[in-house]
Formats: structure tokens, C-alpha cells, sequence
């Protein structure tokens, strides 16, 4: 196998982001907050405008990066319901939406726990559930994302690779465990149809049947 890392640049580099997404990247970064490279970005958009969904729902809002990204993509009659639990993200988050011009009438903002949050949402209501989070309650989210999902609908974890953690056996640590074990355990859950993409650091793709 070869070195993908030229591979992996020249993906990333490609991913075209306007100004609204740019801004909302300053703004994470003024947060503190890691948004999603351009890559998955890029590839958010392709799976939202391809999903036809009129429920989406997104954990861990950060400053908007994803949000502007999946929107970009969903029909305009979807609803993009997005939970995090600091103010500070919701507020730049929803400025980021407005400055791509997405009414504020699509989109829902939840301040909480996604932990709280989740079980309160309804069983088989969303098309699209997109997990970018705590990272060490990432697997718990995805249980909860497998119930939310209508059939046909698709779960979406960024950093499923876990710095490249996740494909070296020797790093035991236990938010890198947890990753693996839900890889192989919704590989074989007879409800769900996977994939991993190498994109950022890592997609892991979920379709429910
Ligand atoms: C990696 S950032 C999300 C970046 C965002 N998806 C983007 O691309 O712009 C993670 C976010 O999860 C939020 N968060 C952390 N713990 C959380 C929890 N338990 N429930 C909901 N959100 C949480 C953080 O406040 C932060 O905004």
C-alpha cells in the first residue's frame, strides 16, 4: 500500500468553501473550537443534498462549519434541528447560518447535553444524524442516532479515525477502544449498512435499512 497522504491533501484541497464558511472557521477558531476540515465539509453537503431529507439532526454545533455545510445541501423544507451545550458556539453558529442566508426559520438550536438531549427526540423522525461531539460519548450517541434514523436514513461520525488512533492496535486508550468496538459492532448489526472514509479524520457512515 502506498503513502495516502499526498492523496489525502490534494482531497482536502480541493473542497471549495465560501465566505460565510470561512468566517464561521475564524470563528471557531477564536472558540477554541476544531470545525470539520473542508474535505468533510465537502463530502456533508454531497450526502445532505443527496438524502432528500426533511429531518436532520446534528450533535456538537461548534461556531456552524458543519451546519452551513449540511444545509447548503438539504432541501430547503428540511428542518436542522443542532444541540450543543455552550451558548457561546449556538450564537456564532446561528451568525454563521444568517451570513449564508439560511433563514432562521430552519433551523432549531438545542443548548444541552446531547446525552439529555437525545432521549428525548422521537424514535424514526430524522433522515440525516451527524455526531461531532465529546468524542468519548461519540459511541452512546450512536446507539441513540440508530433509534432516531427513519429506514433509508444515514448516521454520519466525524473523527471516526481518532487521529489515526483507531488502525494502530497499539494505542489501548479507551475513547480509541470504544471507537473500534462500535465500527465492528454496527458492521454487523443486521439494521445498519456501513462504510469508513479516510476524509478529515475518518466518516464513518451508517444507512439504516
Ligand atoms: C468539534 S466541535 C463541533 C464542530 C462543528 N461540528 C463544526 O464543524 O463546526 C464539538 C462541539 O461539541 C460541543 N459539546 C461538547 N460536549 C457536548 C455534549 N455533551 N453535548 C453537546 N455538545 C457538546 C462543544 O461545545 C463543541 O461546540
Amino acid at each position: 500500500m502506498t503513502d495516502k497522504s499526498t492523496s489525502w491533501a490534494y482531497a482536502e484541497g480541493l473542497a471549495d468553501e465560501d465566505r460565510a464558511v470561512v468566517r464561521a472557521r475564524e470563528r471557531s477558531l477564536e472558540l477554541g473550537v476544531s470545525p470539520v476540515t473542508p474535505g468533510v465539509g465537502a463530502v456533508l453537503t454531497v450526502l445532505a443534498a443527496t438524502s432528500k431529507a426533511q429531518a436532520v439532526v446534528e450533535v456538537g454545533t461548534g461556531a456552524g462549519v458543519s451546519g452551513v455545510c449540511l444545509l447548503r445541501g438539504l432541501p430547503a423544507a428540511c428542518t436542522f434541528t443542532t444541540i450543543d451545550t455552550d451558548i457561546e458556539h449556538l450564537k456564532a453558529a446561528r451568525q454563521a447560518y444568517s451570513e449564508a442566508g439560511i433563514l432562521a426559520s430552519r433551523v432549531r438550536t438545542i443548548p444541552g447535553r446531547a446525552g439529555a438531549v437525545l432521549p428525548r427526540l422521537n424514535d424514526a423522525a430524522y433522515d440525516l444524524v451527524f455526531i461531532d461531539a465529546d468524542k468519548p460519548s461519540t459511541p452512546a450517541y450512536a446507539d441513540e442516532a440508530v433509534r432516531l434514523l427513519r429506514p433509508g436514513g444515514l448516521l454520519v461520525i466525524n473523527d471516526a479515525l481518532d487521529r489515526d488512533r483507531v488502525a494502530n492496535p497499539a494505542h489501548r486508550e479507551l475513547a480509541t477502544v470504544r471507537l473500534r468496538d462500535l465500527h465492528r459492532r454496527f458492521r454487523e448489526d443486521e439494521r445498519l449498512s456501513t462504510a469508513l472514509l479516510p476524509t478529515g479524520d475518518g466518516l464513518f457512515l451508517a444507512s439504516r435499512r
